[in-house]
């Protein structure tokens, strides 16, 4: 966060479960677009948040599950629990700000009396987060009878409905709105507001983002019926609003250029390899990098010389890779490595991605850059952080000067090539 000396010039909001996250595309296509296009163009100058239903521990089980990349802010158990950067500082003041009105016993106490209720796993009942499953057809009237007797009690609550299944019982004063609100408006006293705010949903919890002023939002195009619903009764005017017609992260990257937010190229969608190395920042030339080795191992680039002495002169002669095992090699040494795992993913589910980037100029014209970067090679998911020393002196292309990387913690250290 404190990596941004002015305001974000966008910050999505997006929700995880069928929005950044598609079920049923088993090779996460849209998620690993949305993420080269983040980590090439927006990493450096724009905030990410995740906002999501699930608890910290569902949430650090899809981030096993699933190639996201690191959030700079997580929104977690529907807005009542905020955390920041990689190792997840909490929020404290936002805790304080939930516990008026608010007794979770009694909530305990008066939803037992419904059988209609029951009650989700224990790692979803969190300190302001009580939840349970309920038909479809008895949530209205189970929500507006629990209302009136939580009422009764002295409590002020919100009830919030989702995916046709979750019913979540919250302090009023919580929920995925009011978690943004409070985040822009931390924002706004520090002096960062972001430029541009785009938030992203598909079901019931999300409807709250969609109404916090001066936001564009995203409905992916696999939205709930209640979710369309709330749209229709309630912002079915507002031009901010859209209705993608492309599902989950696809549908965010086309809100990116229906509102004109900033560029929408993911280089992903860029066919023509050659293309993929021209000259950009060094956020594009990592995203590239990584992308070309990955289209070398599917074998996706025919494995010409041209291509080879190619690479090898984007590579300082004298310039060093340091494998996570600690060998050293020469850099002309690691083309060399390159040449002979030409194709050993063919026809493999083979991805290589990068997350968390970040560059500091280190002169005019030459940055250190680190990122972590991770493969997924069918089931199995490696990951080492990247520190690398590049240079753009003597033209307009980047230089490789040193690359250094280290395993990265919690990953297995498995056959690690490059
Ligand atoms: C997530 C949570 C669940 C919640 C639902 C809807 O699935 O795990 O507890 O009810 O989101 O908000
Ligand atoms: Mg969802």
């Amino acid at each position: 966060m404190d990596r941004l000396k002015s305001s974000p010039q966008l910050m999505i909001v997006s929700d995880l479960d069928h929005t950044m996250v598609d079920h049923h595309d088993s090779e996460n296509w849209s998620l690993f677009r949305f993420n080269a296009l983040w980590e090439a163009h927006y990493r450096q100058d724009s905030l990410l948040v995740f906002s999501t239903g699930r608890s910290p521990t569902l949430y650090k089980q899809l981030r096993k599950e699933k190639p996201l990349i690191t959030p700079d802010i997580a929104i977690m158990s529907v807005g009542t629990e905020i955390t920041y950067g990689k190792s997840m500082v909490p929020d404290d003041g936002w805790v304080r700000c939930l516990n008026q009105k608010w007794d979770k016993d009694i909530v305990i106490e008066e939803t037992s009396k419904f059988p209609e209720l029951k009650r989700q796993a224990e790692t979803e009942q969190r300190p302001h987060k009580v939840s349970f499953y309920v038909e479809k057809d008895k949530a209205k009237h189970v929500t507006e009878t629990l209302s009136k007797v939580l009422e009764g009690r002295g409590l002020d609550v919100k009830i919030i409905y989702s995916g046709g299944v979750d019913l979540d019982v919250l302090p009023k004063g919580a929920g995925k709105g009011q978690a943004l609100a409070y985040l822009l408006k931390k924002f706004e006293t520090e002096g960062k507001p972001p430029v541009n705010t785009l938030v992203c949903g598909d079901s019931g919890n999300d409807a709250e983002l969609f109404s916090i002023p001066g936001v564009y939002g995203v409905m992916v195009s696999n939205a709930q019926e209640e979710l369309l619903q709330w749209h229709a009764e309630n912002a079915k005017d507002n031009p901010k609003i859209l209705h993608a017609s492309e599902r989950c992260a696809s549908g965010i990257i086309q809100a990116i250029g229906h509102f004109k937010l900033g560029l929408n190229l993911s280089p992903r969608d860029v066919s023509d390899i050659g293309q993929n190395v021209e000259n950009g920042s060094p956020g594009l030339e990592m995203v590239n990098f990584s992308l070309l080795l990955e289209s070398w191992r599917r074998a996706e680039v025919e494995k010409t010389e041209l291509f080879i002495s190619g690479l090898k002169a984007t590579t300082l002669p004298s310039g060093f890779f340091i494998h996570p095992s600690g060998a050293d090699h020469n850099i002309k040494e690691y083309v060399n490595i390159l040449r002979k795992v030409h194709g050993d993913k063919q026809g493999k589910q083979f991805r290589i991605w990068v997350d968390d980037l970040l560059a500091t100029p280190l002169g005019s014209d030459t940055w250190l850059v680190k990122f972590d970067k991770w493969e997924l090679s069918g089931e199995e998911r490696q990951g080492c952080v990247v520190t690398a020393i590049i240079s753009k002196k003597d033209s307009d292309w980047f230089t490789w000067v040193h690359v250094h990387e280290t395993w990265l913690e919690n990953s297995e250290q498995g056959l690690w090539i490059l």
